[in-house]
């Protein structure tokens, strides 16, 4: 057999051996912990301040039970957590520093395979990423959702619910002490938010991906078959490390495929396009957004919020994305697992419970649900819609355009009663995209301009290039590429000109003519930088593009070659 990778830390009988052994020995290891077995490195996310994620504690110790109980040695670390709620200004901007810090501790220690422990939105790919460009085996557990919000007897969902209720206090209709109320009903327990938004599209993508065990994606945070799971997952992870089953061996093409069309099935969220296509570009697989067609066809079959009227914990009880798998059936491409077999082993003997909250293909929530991909000279790489959240009649729609040229001019006039606009207008926001914001923000979702919604106006065609929250809904265009601070043609539109969406024929056009838009770029400048040093100096003098995933330029692909320099 050949060395393992932690005994060119553990295994060297000389000086340097000595110091990797006797320091570790401080936290009371005895020495047949460095004899040779599988050094399993637990990546933690948790975070107080990232309160999606304050279950990944226990959770990390049901892990380590497992790779004890399978002869591996166990080693807790903790990465940088990204709290989607908490951050400013906008957790995303730091998805790439958590990568890399993934990559670099995976790189650094002497371990043979890792456990990536994560579930608010960002920390799933941002392990991900980190862990694929070093290529250790690597599964993961996520913290699962909260369990259902419950308020005045209803059921109240993350995020959907708090776009709901903020409209509704706007418009009148929602007294500001009832607002508040909610709050403290719609988190009851540790976990991610448990509607259908990037956490839980991202936990789902992972399994249909194969890197993580079966039903990994929707047990509740607090439900004791998480705390099994997390267990079974360090057994497997130390039987991986012998197999040497690596992210590369899962992250294929048809995996990405898998997930773009379980993506479709579940409703997921549009972030799942910018951390797919990252991820893609660290393992090598050429994936583009046209590749996101793929789920255009496929059937809205999880009726959970935005997109439909369920939370994850009914999602759960349903049985969950075993029964997704089972109904996509032979839409599905062969790809391989954690496990080392074929994907449909995950759908195999998988039964619903619940026809109404996991459809069936001959009866959906919607026929066609996969994300359109938007094309155009207003977005020559690419923009993206989510019909199944979306108003089909805006979906084929012209008209002016009224421009807010930032985030700040927004805020400013959105509630003017003289905004002249009608709920025909189509609202453009400039500078939300990777390089102006920076770092994309959710923001793409922009408020019903207040006098729209005293007339009960609840959706208008948005456009920008910014993201939107997995769980929010509406006619919104996102993910503009080239972005406006990049020099992209949304930044040339003003107030006044034309606009036309085709969603059916997957165009975005501006109908403003060629001259007139040159005379326009020849005046531009793009606006003054806010971020001089540090990371978000870095970040945004090397992201890419939102249709090449926002990764940072040098972070393409991976390096999985042994260190061999010691400190010492
Ligand atoms: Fe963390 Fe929604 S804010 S999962």
């Amino acid at each position: 057999m050949t060395k393992r990778r932690s005994q060119h830390w553990y295994g060297k009988l000389d000086k340097d051996g000595f110091i990797h052994r006797s320091w570790m020995k401080n936290q009371g290891y005895p020495d047949h912990a460095f004899d040779g077995r599988p050094v399993i490195g637990i990546c933690n996310t948790w975070s107080e301040l990232t309160p999606c994620n304050s279950g990944l504690r226990d959770l990390a110790e049901m892990v380590k039970r497992g790779v004890w109980e399978a002869g591996g040695f166990p080693v807790e670390f903790p990465v940088m957590s990204l709290g989607e709620t908490q951050m400013k200004p906008t957790a995303m901007l730091f998805r790439n520093l958590l990568a890399m810090d993934v990559e670099e501790s995976i790189r650094a220690y002497g371990i043979d395979g890792v456990v990536l422990l994560g579930g608010c939105d960002k920390t799933t790919p941002g392990q991900l990423m980190g862990a694929a460009s070093v290529d250790l085996p690597s599964i993961v557990v996520s913290s699962g959702p909260m369990l259902n919000g419950k308020w005045k007897g209803k059921d109240i969902g993350s995020g959907t619910d708090v776009w709901k209720f903020s409209e509704a206090v706007r418009a009148g209709e929602m007294t500001l002490q009832d607002f508040m109320a909610a709050e403290s009903g719609m988190s009851r327990s540790k976990g991610v938010c448990m509607t259908m938004g990037t956490a839980s599209t991202m936990a789902s993508l992972v399994e249909v991906m194969g890197m993580a065990l079966p039903t990994n994606a929707a047990l509740p945070a607090v439900d004791a078959r998480r705390q099994a799971l997390a267990h079974l997952t360090g057994k497997r992870i130390v039987e991986m490390v012998d197999e040497d089953l690596k992210p590369s061996d899962i992250l294929t093409k048809e995996a990405f495929e898998n997930a773009i069309l379980a993506n479709a099935a579940v409703g997921g969220s549009t972030n799942a396009v910018v951390h797919l296509l990252a991820l893609a570009g660290r393992v090598g697989v050429d994936l583009s957004l046209d590749d996101f067609e793929l789920g255009s066809e496929i059937p809205l079959l999880v009726n959970c919020m935005p997109s439909g009227k369920y939370l994850m914990e009914d999602f759960c009880y349903a049985g969950g994305m075993p029964v997704v798998l089972n109904r996509l059936g032979d839409k599905l491409r062969s790809s391989k697992t954690v496990l080392g077999g074929d994907i449909s082993v995950y759908a195999d003997g998988a039964e619903c419970y619940n026809d109404d909250v996991i459809k069936t293909v001959d009866d959906p929530v919607k026929p066609a649900a996969g994300l359109r991909v938007l094309k155009g000279n207003l977005a020559p790489n690419g923009a993206i819609v989510k019909p199944s959240a979306a108003t089909d009649r805006l979906l084929e729609h012209e008209a002016e355009a009224f421009v807010f040229e930032n985030i700040e001019d927004l805020k400013a006039n959105i509630d003017r009663d003289d905004l002249p606009v009608t709920p025909d207008t189509i609202l453009v926001l400039k500078g939300c995209g990777p390089k102006g914001y920076p770092g994309m923000p959710e923001v793409g979702n922009m408020p019903i301009p207040a006098k729209l919604v005293r007339q009960g106006i609840k959706d208008m065609i948005r456009v920008s290039d910014a993201r939107m929250s997995g769980t929010a809904f509406g006619t919104v265009i996102l993910h503009v590429s080239p972005e406006a601070q990049a020099g992209g043609p949304l930044a040339l539109v003003k107030t006044g000109d034309r606009i036309r969406v085709s969603a059916s024929k997957g165009e975005l056009e501006l109908l403003v003519d060629d001259a007139e838009l040159e005379t326009r770029r020849a005046a531009w400048e793009p606006d003054a930088e806010h971020y001089m040093r540090g990371y978000a100096k870095l970040y945004v003098d090397h992201v890419l593009q939102a249709d090449q995933g926002a990764d940072l330029d040098f972070l393409v692909g991976k390096d999985t070659r042994l260190v061999t320099r010691e400190s010492h």
